[in-house]
């Protein structure tokens, strides 16, 4: 059986990363693996929230996965706080990862960076999220890329489990697309898109209006070549670009540089917006009518119910083999 478990925190408004890199392939996947997918509002306190702002980021999330094209009826969708088993494994497998391996994180370090103070969560949010994904039992994880280093460590924290109290765990396998795995900045194609950039045009949220993405990509840096070529080497700025549009697309590099080959970057940075608009429009209007509904509720609460039995079992077997008493 092919097992899925993945997320995206409510930590921040949703942008086309989050989308490029795990939410299309949400909606990919479920056709073919049984899906376990949740909102790590755990992991989203490991750094200070406003409780209001929370709160309303939860519901958007789980509303975009609806809105983006998730089906309840295939995956079971639910918020990690609603089952209480994360935290409990999240503390078991807090005491096999060592001081060492956590503090080399590289997110940690992103994280931490500059902050006077940093929580005692920011630092164990590997183990977390280790316990998200083996309490399901996932064979595979669909994670952008700078969820790579994460996902060996859940495999280290497996494997360790495992060859010190007996088979208990999957060892999962990250699934990370080559096409949409690391959407940049636009505003430089260094550094991840991230909301968490002051400058707002270097992002683009599921939220933003269609005249705002018009503007967010007209105003993307490019260089002074004028060739649409996909090269990340050489042309970061435009190989950024046309991953985007081939996520947005669905068409292959090869398509878009071939149909741009002699058009400029006027043309396919307008042809990128309507990708862009004509994707995420229909989205913004299921998400509309979603958001507030009792059917939202009914899918959480449902979701909760399943995730909880699923996730019992294998707790279970976690605490039996570690030598707790079980009746
Ligand atoms: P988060 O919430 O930061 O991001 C959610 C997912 O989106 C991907 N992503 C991107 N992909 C491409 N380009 C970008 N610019 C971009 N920005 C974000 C991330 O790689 C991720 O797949 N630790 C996780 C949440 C988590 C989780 C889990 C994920 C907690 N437990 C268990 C999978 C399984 C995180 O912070 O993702």
């Amino acid at each position: 059986m092919k097992r899925v478990l993945s997320g995206i925190k409510p930590s921040g408004e949703l942008n086309i990363g989050g989308y490029g890199g795990a939410l299309s392939q949400f909606v990919r996947m479920q056709e073919e693996y049984e899906c376990f997918l949740f909102i790590p509002d755990l992991h989203a306190v490991t750094v200070p929230q406003d409780p209001k702002e929370l709160l309303r980021r939860s519901m958007d999330i789980a509303a975009y996965y609806i809105a983006a094209g998730v089906d309840p009826d295939k995956a079971v969708i639910f918020f990690q706080s609603h089952v209480p088993a994360h935290a409990e494994l999240g503390w078991m497998m807090e005491t096999q990862s060592h001081f060492g391996e956590l503090g080399r994180m590289t997110q940690f370090k992103e994280k931490s960076e500059g902050r006077d103070s940093v929580s005692a969560a920011l630092f164990t949010y590997p183990s977390l999220m280790a316990a998200d994904i083996l309490l399901y039992q996932a064979t595979h994880v669909p994670v952008g890329d700078d969820q790579k280093q994460h996902l060996e460590l859940t495999r280290d924290l497996a494997v360790r489990f495992n060859s010190r109290f007996g088979e208990t765990f999957t060892v999962p396998e990250p699934i990370i697309q080559g096409i949409g795995s690391r959407i940049m900045g636009l505003d430089d194609p260094s550094k991840k898109m991230s909301k968490s950039n002051p400058n707002r045009n270097s992002y683009i949220l599921l939220q933003d209006s269609p005249d705002d993405i018009r503007k967010k990509l007209a105003r993307a840096v490019t260089d002074s070549e004028m060739t649409v070529r996909y090269d990340w080497d050489r042309k970061p700025e435009v190989s950024n670009l046309i991953e985007i549009y081939a996520v947005f697309s669905g068409e292959s590099i090869e398509a878009i540089e071939r149909r741009y080959e002699r058009q400029g970057y006027g043309v396919f940075k307008k042809e990128l917006a309507e990708a862009v608009v004509g994707k995420l429009v229909p989205i913004q209007e299921r998400y509309k009518e979603i958001v507030d509904s009792e059917e939202l509720v009914r899918i959480l609460k449902n979701g909760a119910r399943k995730a909880a039995e699923a996730a019992e079992q294998t707790l279970v077997r976690a605490k039996r083999a570690m030598g707790f008493v079980t009746f």
